[in-house]
């Protein structure tokens, strides 16, 4: 049972702890390029109409999985439906290299978070701003550096334990997180392009939602509830045996998607407030166009915005370790501690290859988005759909209305087609 392997103790520790796995880099660099490229508000619209109707219902087979069989993602699967246990090994693998990815990104920030405290950004041109992007991640120490210690910081926090590592963590760094995001978004309100850039925000232009627009928003939409790999299911296996996952769900997906909106409000107004900028630019929003922005302001404002960016990846990050250390910890029989250190060696081998070679890097982001998590989703959604009683299914839920009916209808009929359209839209 869930005794000895930790657990959430209240639904404000849960919430927080999916919301801290939730909300994280694809909500910040993410979300609001996407959002002015595909048509504002008519993206948004769509965003949430997948989020509701087929995000949701794959969090919850995620959550009832979890729940049911208290054990992590390859445990739970093998338990409820054993041919499909490959699947379990699948997902713990992509946790795996997702971890060790998406460290390297969380060492750019915290590296620009070092910067922004002394002042890095003072007076910096476009041009010297990518020159400090490409300074940095070409050298081999300081990318290293920024790596390992941001994996040590999750290993460290996954090390002190469910409740009081995980738990305690994201109680209170995701309040922090929603405080300094809005310090941002007032500061970013009251600059001078501030107009242009929730235009392009908000402005709806359905002519922009064609096929691919709408596989964007239901790719976005899982990428940012963490869906199909197992970190909700091995998150879910530790909430309260009566929690409602309904409504720790819900909860998670209005938190991540206030959080995605909040981000595009920062981000996008800063950017339309210095002549000539990229909106459009993925990653390079944040390294390379936002401090050029903020050159321009007052330093506190980098320096909050780089720590939310960390906070943000960290709280991300924990959630897919844990995920391959609870595999250990379930399966193998292995101490939290000797788990925790394998995973952060292994994830160093791997992490410091993507840091290295950018290739990789692209090969783990792209096997991990277009493959892994749509098949993981899939697999969720069908073993729970497909292969437990209705009424199972509802109990973990705890939730008896309506509702669940409709939640039901879609993770068994709409979600299978769905995640499959995306599947070969992605591969296409
Ligand atoms: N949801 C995280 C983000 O938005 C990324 C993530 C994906 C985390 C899969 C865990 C598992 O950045």
């Amino acid at each position: 049972m869930a005794g000895g392997r930790g657990a959430f103790n209240s639904r404000f520790v849960a919430v927080m702890a999916l919301a801290g796995s939730a909300i994280g880099l694809g909500n910040i660099w993410r979300f609001p390029y996407m959002v002015g490229q595909h048509g504002g508000a008519a993206f948004i619209l769509v965003y949430i109409v997948c989020s509701l109707f087929i995000s949701l219902p794959v969090f919850f087979a995620e959550g009832i999985l979890g729940k049911s069989t208290r054990l992590g993602t390859f445990g739970a699967l093998k338990k409820t439906a054993p041919k499909w246990r490959w699947a379990g090994y699948m997902g713990v693998l992509a946790a795996f290299v997702i971890t060790s990815y998406y460290s390297v990104v969380g060492g750019w920030s915290l590296d620009y978070f070092v910067r922004s405290l002394s002042g890095g950004f003072r007076g910096l041109s476009f041009a010297d701003s990518a020159g400090v992007f490409s300074d940095m991640t070409s050298s081999t120490v300081e990318v290293l550096a920024g790596f390992v210690i941001f994996l040590g910081l999750s290993a460290l926090i996954v090390l002190a334990g469910v409740d009081k590592g995980i738990g305690a963590f994201s109680k209170v760094m995701m309040p922090l997180l929603f405080v300094m995001i809005v310090v941002i978004v007032v500061h970013s309100l009251s600059l001078p392009g501030a107009r242009d850039g929730l235009d392009y925000l908000l402005k709806p232009d359905f002519s922009k939602l064609d096929g691919p627009a709408i596989a964007a928003a239901l790719g976005q939409s899982f990428f940012s509830l963490s869906l199909g790999v197992g970190c909700v299911l091995t998150y879910s296996s530790y909430v309260k045996e009566g929690e409602n996952l309904m409504a720790t769900g819900l909860w998670t997906a209005l938190f991540d998607t206030v959080f995605a909106l909040l981000a595009g409000f920062a981000v996008m107004p800063a950017v339309f407030s210095v002549q000539g900028l990229e909106p459009g630019a993925g990653p390079s929003l944040v390294f390379e166009t936002l401090p050029v922005v903020f050159s321009r302001m007052n330093p506190v404002v980098p320096v909050i915005f780089f720590l939310a960016v960390l906070v943000a990846a960290l709280t991300s990050s924990i959630s897919m370790f844990e995920e391959v250390a609870a595999w250990l910890i379930d399966e193998k029989g292995v101490s939290r501690k000797k788990a925790v250190l394998l995973v952060f060696l292994a994830a160093l081998g791997l992490g410091s290859v993507c840091a290295l070679v950018p290739r990789v890097f692209s090969a783990c982001d792209f096997a991990t988005s277009n493959i892994f998590m749509t098949l993981g989703a899939l697999v969720f959604v069908l073993v729970v759909g497909w292969m437990m009683p209705k009424p199972a299914a509802r109990k973990e839920l705890s939730s008896g209305g309506v509702f669940f009916d409709i939640i039901w209808f879609f993770l068994k009929w709409v979600c299978p087609v769905a995640i499959v359209a995306i599947m070969v839209t992605n591969l296409l």
